[in-house]
């Protein structure tokens, strides 16, 4: 566990489904509609009610986020985001990654939540650069937390070990250059 300003930051390997937090995280695409993944993976957890409040929400542009109940899961929110799929690095990727963590910090602060799991947005699918990809959500969660310190807990879950070994040496690096 790591901690930054207010907030305790945990690196969790595992599902995302099984997390009792306020939110999780969805990793979405425009239409909201699901998806494989984690998007169907919050779908199958959650049940059909998601995607009812999905269909009424009509879509998510990338880099935003919008919020659902969560259904079935422990949890109580689905915060659905919609990361960049990944092309060269040099088509605004980098920053529509960081809004959609940025953007899911804003909107749990906006419904008062004090404790979220996140993916490794667009690392599956999308195709992202895994390393590069846990500098910008953890660069964007700690710029959220600089300017807004009140969230009290952000678990990052990631389903695969390399992906749990990469965040780990991430917050090492950061953490330790802020000691
Ligand atoms: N819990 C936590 N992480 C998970 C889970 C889970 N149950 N299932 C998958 N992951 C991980 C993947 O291993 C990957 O590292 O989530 C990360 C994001 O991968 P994707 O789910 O493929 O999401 P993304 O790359 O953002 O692509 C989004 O995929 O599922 C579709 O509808 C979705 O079109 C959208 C696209």
């Amino acid at each position: 566990m790591y901690v930054y300003k207010k907030a305790k930051l945990n690196i969790i390997q595992g599902d995302i489904t099984k997390m009792e937090v306020d939110a999780v995280v969805n990793a979405a695409n425009n239409t909201l509609l699901g998806g494989g993944g984690v998007d169907g993976a919050i779908h199958r957890a959650g049940g059909p009610t998601i995607l009812e409040q999905c269909k009424k929400i009509g879509g998510c542009p990338t880099g935003e986020a919008r919020i659902t109940t969560a259904g079935n899961m422990p949890s109580k929110y689905v915060i659905h985001t919609v990361g960049p799929v990944y092309k060269d690095g040099r088509k605004g990727e980098t920053k529509l990654l960081y809004n959609a963590y940025y953007n899911s910090m804003k909107l749990a602060k906006e419904y008062n939540l004090k404790t979220i799991a996140f993916p490794a947005i667009s690392t599956g699918v999308y195709n992202y650069p895994k390393l590069e990809a846990g500098q910008i959500a953890t660069k964007a969660v700690m710029d959220f937390i600089d300017k807004e310190d009140y969230i009290e807990e952000v678990n990052f879950v990631l389903f695969s070990e390399d992906n749990y070994l990469l965040y780990k040496k991430i917050l090492d690096e950061k953490l330790n250059e802020l000691e």
